[in-house]
């Protein structure tokens, strides 16, 4: 590498340019001035190195020192030496550059935060993104981003698939959740809607004969936001024609593999396995549940006179083992009760430890209503040795197992029972098509209305609508939904029905889709399609927090985008050409 302000990375140096005169550029990480001699560590993204200089025998060198504030972006020119006190934590830690001109690229005032403090406040690294970028582990995180984008890219041209781009001003798609809205200048009172994700562009595809269709794809949605939520996310998004179900799992299955295989230097055992919805939420209690510790849930009666179900899972010393967690399980246990009391449950709980001295054991956690498991605590504590626990919920069926599903993914996190630097990645298969919303007073589609009804089930749509499954999966790594899709209905007949038992009558039917079924009476191919949440791909694999941490520049929690402080007020005129006015 030679050019005009550097020959090498700081982070590539090595032992072996030992002698080599080098050129270096990157940004002031610290400085050591002792008079007589000065040590800069400088950092550009492969890394810090070293720099050594002597400002007492070099006057120029001396006032370029002067001005070399924190994060100043610089060149050097040097000559790496071993050093006489090798830094075996610093990746170049066994040399040094000894320094004989610096220049001051642009110098750097003094900073909002220091880049490694670890008290600043989430909100000033935001407005500041560019500083915390600078930081190694943010690089990092965006090139396995990189790296993760690539591999799916290259995997899926082999496989014929080919990257196409759907509009980003459209018109409102079925996601579920609240749309971003553009108005238009040229149709005052129009909107354009944002996407939530490409899906019915890319259903238009394969009635356009693209068969095999990806995108890194940019959605949109105005949601509450969580850790593994944000407003403007990125999808892998596949659609295929002439599919089965089998053979979208498969070409995932064959996607994610390459992916562990170049990231993570992991072989993963393809196929994946695969879960029931019914199995999976009856015995875990969520249809995202983390796998990598059992807890399963046991049932001690279920429906019994007075309609309650007795559910319950064990937290036993071999999965604390399991998890190999460093911290004292005392402050553990303290988090995971802290957590569990914060919430305002819908049915009746109890979490109870063992113990041989006390005859009542622990009862460390227990809302008021807990009467019915009481008399079951006997039983239940019967199998556990000292200092185990039981998770108790009694209740209506389904709110008594999801309430343990919540409980027991606390207890995953908190007590720290995955085991580090793991993976389970499995399918959720056979979904009902449609959940009875309260709210609405009626079936809504579960995935989606076009998504097809199992051909087994299709003579209940109207008698049984409850127990209808769908062609519709999901994609579950360590407790999160990874990715989901379904194979999609391409006959009118049947997509009448289904419209007919989510109660769409056809002119709203024709007012939300009207161009994708007037589409479909066009020979449209039998298709179907998955799409994989890319940030939460790259947050499970980097170990981060947060989607944001793997999100250039991400929205905070009131999705603001801090750095360049958006929303903002817009001008009187630009409000005046697009016919709005601002209520008071
Ligand atoms: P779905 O809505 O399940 O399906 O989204 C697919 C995947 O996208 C990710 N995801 C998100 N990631 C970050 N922030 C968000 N707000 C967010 N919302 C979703 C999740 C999720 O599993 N069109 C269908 C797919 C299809 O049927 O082919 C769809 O969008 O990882």
């Amino acid at each position: 590498m030679t050019g005009k302000y550097r020959t090498a990375y700081c982070g590539d140096l090595t032992s072996d340019d030992v002698g080599k005169k080098v050129k270096l550029a990157g940004w002031v990480h610290n400085i050591r001035d002792k008079g007589k001699i000065a040590f800069i560590d400088l950092r550009d993204r492969e890394g810090l190195v070293q720099l050594i200089m002597f400002p007492k025998k070099n006057p120029e060198l001396k006032a370029s020192l002067k001005n070399c504030s924190l994060e100043s972006c610089i060149s050097v020119e040097g000559v790496v030496q071993k050093r006489k006190s090798p830094n075996p934590n610093l990746k170049t830690g066994e040399i040094e550059v000894v320094v004989e001109k610096i220049e001051i690229l642009s110098k750097a005032e003094r900073l909002p935060f220091l880049l490694e403090d670890p008290n600043v406040s989430d909100e000033l690294r935001l407005k500041y993104r560019y500083l915390d970028l600078r930081r190694p582990e943010n690089f990092w995180r965006l090139k396995v981003r990189h790296q993760i984008t690539k591999v799916i890219r290259d995997y899926l041209s082999s496989i014929g698939f080919i990257e196409v781009e759907t509009p980003l001003l459209a018109k409102s798609t079925p996601e579920g959740a609240r749309d971003y809205l553009v108005p238009s200048r040229i149709f005052p009172g129009k909107f354009y809607a944002l996407p939530q994700s490409p899906q019915l562009f890319k259903q238009l595809l394969m009635v356009g004969g693209i068969e095999k269709y990806f995108q890194i794809a940019r959605c949109l949605r105005d949601e509450d936001l969580r850790a593994d939520r944000q407003p403007e996310f990125t999808q892998i998004d596949l659609e295929m024609s002439f599919v089965t179900q089998e053979e979208i799992l498969a070409v995932t299955e064959g996607m994610i593999k390459e992916v562990f295989k170049h990231v993570l230097g992991k072989e993963i055992k393809i196929p994946l396995e695969r879960r029931t919805y019914a199995d999976i939420m009856e015995n875990y209690g969520s249809d995202k549940a983390d796998l990598r510790y059992d807890l399963k849930i046991h049932t001690y009666n279920a429906n019994n006179s007075n309609q309650k179900s007795i559910r319950y899972f064990y937290i036993k010393k071999k999965d604390l083992e399991n998890g190999q967690s460093n911290r004292p399980f005392e402050e553990r246990l303290k988090r995971f009760i802290d957590e569990v009391k914060s919430v305002q449950w819908q049915c009746s709980v109890t979490l109870v430890q063992k113990s041989h001295e006390t005859k009542n054991n622990y009862i460390l956690y227990q809302t008021n209503e807990s009467a019915t498991i009481k008399e079951t605590l006997p039983t239940l504590l019967e199998n556990l040795a000292e200092d185990e626990l039981v998770v108790v919920a009694s209740g209506e069926h389904n709110i008594a197992t999801e309430t343990l599903g919540e409980i027991r993914s606390f207890a995953g996190r908190l007590l720290e029972l995955a085991p580090p630097d793991s993976y389970y990645l499995y399918w959720v298969v056979d979904f009902p098509l449609l959940e009875y919303s309260e709210t609405e007073g009626k079936w809504v589609a579960k995935h989606h209305p076009f998504t097809m009804p199992h051909h087994d089930d299709l003579e209940l749509l109207e008698s049984a609508p409850e127990k209808v499954r769908a062609y519709a999966y999901d994609l579950v790594l360590n407790g999160f939904e990874l990715g989901g899709g379904s194979i999609r209905i391409h006959d009118a007949e049947i997509q009448k029905r289904v419209f007919k038992a989510l109660e769409l009558s056809e002119t709203e039917a024709q007012e939300k889709f009207g161009f994708l079924l007037e589409a479909f009476k066009y020979g449209p191919p039998p298709h179907g399609g998955i799409a994989l949440g890319l940030d939460r791909l790259v947050m499970i694999l980097t170990n981060a927090e947060s989607i944001r941490d793997v999100i250039a520049f991400p929205k905070n929690k009131k999705a603001q985008l801090l750095v360049v402080g958006a929303p903002s007020e817009v001008s009187q005129e630009q409000l005046e050409e697009l016919k709005i006015q601002i209520k008071k």
